[in-house]
């Protein structure tokens, strides 16, 4: 798989996605995915970034706007959708694309800050998937939160699904 034929990415951004990809693969040969689930992980790690390099997108409205383009495309599963469509917020209704999709993209080994401690989340992800998943939700939002940005009601809601069981 790759990027789609529409993507504006940056070499660098491919070089990421490509990392994403490579991850959630790895998680799903670990995980004993079946194949039909491991393509739709793939499926959404090579289209989450997709549009982050076009000259409208920021942090915020890339996600979206990847999300309606594979729509307009053809891509028709809402998991995979709503997994690109809410990747830097989280999303309280998510299926296991979205999750794996959300670990893998702050796991993922290029990113340059604490690498050791995200090599070690990590590695612990095919075990402990939903542990992992509640650790990386927390490091994203706390620096949220000591960045003081407001906090989106989809990341506050995600919050509250994962802490509830
Ligand atoms: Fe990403």
């Amino acid at each position: 798989m790759n990027l789609p034929s529409w993507a504006v990415a940056t070499p660098e951004r491919r070089a990421h996605v490509a990392r994403v990809a490579g991850l959630i693969d790895q998680w799903a040969v670990a995980m004993r995915a079946p194949e039909g689930e491991r393509a739709r992980w793939a499926k959404a790690a090579w289209l989450h970034d997709a549009l982050r390099d076009a000259p409208a997108a920021d942090e915020l409205a890339h996600g979206p706007a990847a999300a309606d383009r594979a729509a307009q495309e053809g891509e028709n599963d809402p998991g995979v959708l709503d997994a690109v469509r809410y990747h830097s917020l989280g999303y309280a209704h998510w299926d296991d694309v979205g999750r794996m999709l959300y670990l893998a993209d702050f796991l993922e080994p290029g990113r340059s800050f604490d690498r050791e401690a995200r090599a070690a989340l990590a590695a612990r992800v095919p075990a402990e998937r939903d542990a992992v998943l509640v650790e990386v939700a927390e490091r994203r939002i706390a620096w949220t939160v000591s960045s003081r940005w407001a906090l989106a009601p989809e990341t506050t809601a995600f919050w509250n699904a994962l802490v509830a069981g």
